[in-house]
């Protein structure tokens, strides 16, 4: 195989799947990440404080209940799901709580609050605030990994995986930190070596995964995170963005591509990778909220 950039990838499942709706498009997802595709792990994290488990997440979803979703209805990983004609794939925690068996359809291990690094949102002297970081979601996956091989043989298993898509939407909470009021980060790194390494340690992951049998990887870029809720409301400037935050994500999304296609050249080309930047589809429903649907509008602008 011969190394692909294929921006375009996902946007083109998008296209397909108006008129073949039902038809998998690919066997497997397994996503990793935040609260922008958590779709229950948190519900299982006991002492975790980052939880949305409770009204009015859910409102919207079908059922209208609270699921874990960050979300008032089905959330990024339930479209791209939808997208592929695949089921959402479910909680990784769920499934081991309740000893069910990995669908071969996929996993996800996405938790709320987590970030690249591992001490984000896990300062010793605040809170203790559970969530589950990249490394462990990459140690989680090793187990639905390693009984994938045992169920399959390894030959099938790594065809599967190969064709399977690795969805990867974390580095919010790790930007956020860096600004967040109280940081000592600032202090201690400059923001681009702080990016840098988010980058490094996000390249380390994901070349483990390769290891687990992956090829195709989709990263989503930070989206503007100084005009989240929660950091506007922290402005002293009357709910303005914060443009230090926004700055920040806009030089890991910068750094993203340049890393993804290092990784590529490294693996021998053995990766097909795509990057979507969320940045520049969420900019625009920020500026202008009152003429969009946001999940709608996110979809549009894909296909
Ligand atoms: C992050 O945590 C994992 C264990 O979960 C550990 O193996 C790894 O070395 C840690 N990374 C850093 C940079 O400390």
């Amino acid at each position: 195989m011969r190394l692909v950039v294929f921006i375009s990838f996902v946007v083109l499942c998008l296209s397909f799947s108006v008129s073949i709706n039902a038809r998998k498009l690919v066997p497997a997802m397994y996503v990793f990440g935040d609260s922008l595709v958590d779709v229950g792990n948190n519900n299982y994290l006991k002492f975790s404080i980052l939880k949305a488990n409770f009204p009015h997440n859910g409102i919207d979803f079908p059922g209208k209940k609270p699921t874990g979703r960050y979300s008032n209805g089905k959330n990024v990983a339930d479209f791209l799901a939808e997208k592929v004609g695949l089921a959402t794939s479910p909680p990784y925690l769920s499934l081991v709580s309740k000893g069910k068996a990995f669908p071969i359809t996929g996993v996800s291990f996405a938790s709320g609050g987590a970030g690249i690094i591992n001490t984000t949102n896990k300062d010793p002297d605040k809170l203790i605030i559970q969530t589950i970081p990249l490394s462990k979601q990459v140690e989680y996956y090793s187990k639905v990994y390693q009984d994938l091989v045992r169920q399959l043989g390894s030959a099938k298993a790594q065809h599967h995986l190969s064709k399977s898509l690795f969805i990867f939407v974390i580095g919010s909470n790790d930007l956020l930190g860096y600004v967040e009021s109280g940081s000592d980060l600032p202090m201690k790194t400059t923001p681009q070596h702080y990016v840098d390494s988010m980058l490094m340690t996000l390249k380390q992951e994901l070349k483990r995964m390769h290891g687990f049998g992956a090829r195709k990887y989709v990263v989503i870029g930070a989206g503007p995170v100084g005009c989240a809720p929660k950091t506007r409301s922290e402005s002293n400037d009357g709910d303005q963005c914060n443009e230090e935050a926004n700055q920040l994500a806009i030089k890991f999304n910068k750094g993203l591509k340049p890393m993804l296609q290092g990784l590529g050249s490294e693996l021998n080309g053995l990766v097909q990778y795509s990057f979507i930047d969320e940045y520049n589809v969420f900019s625009p429903i920020i500026q202008n909220p009152s003429t969009v649907g946001t999940s709608t509008y996110f979809l549009k602008k894909l296909s």
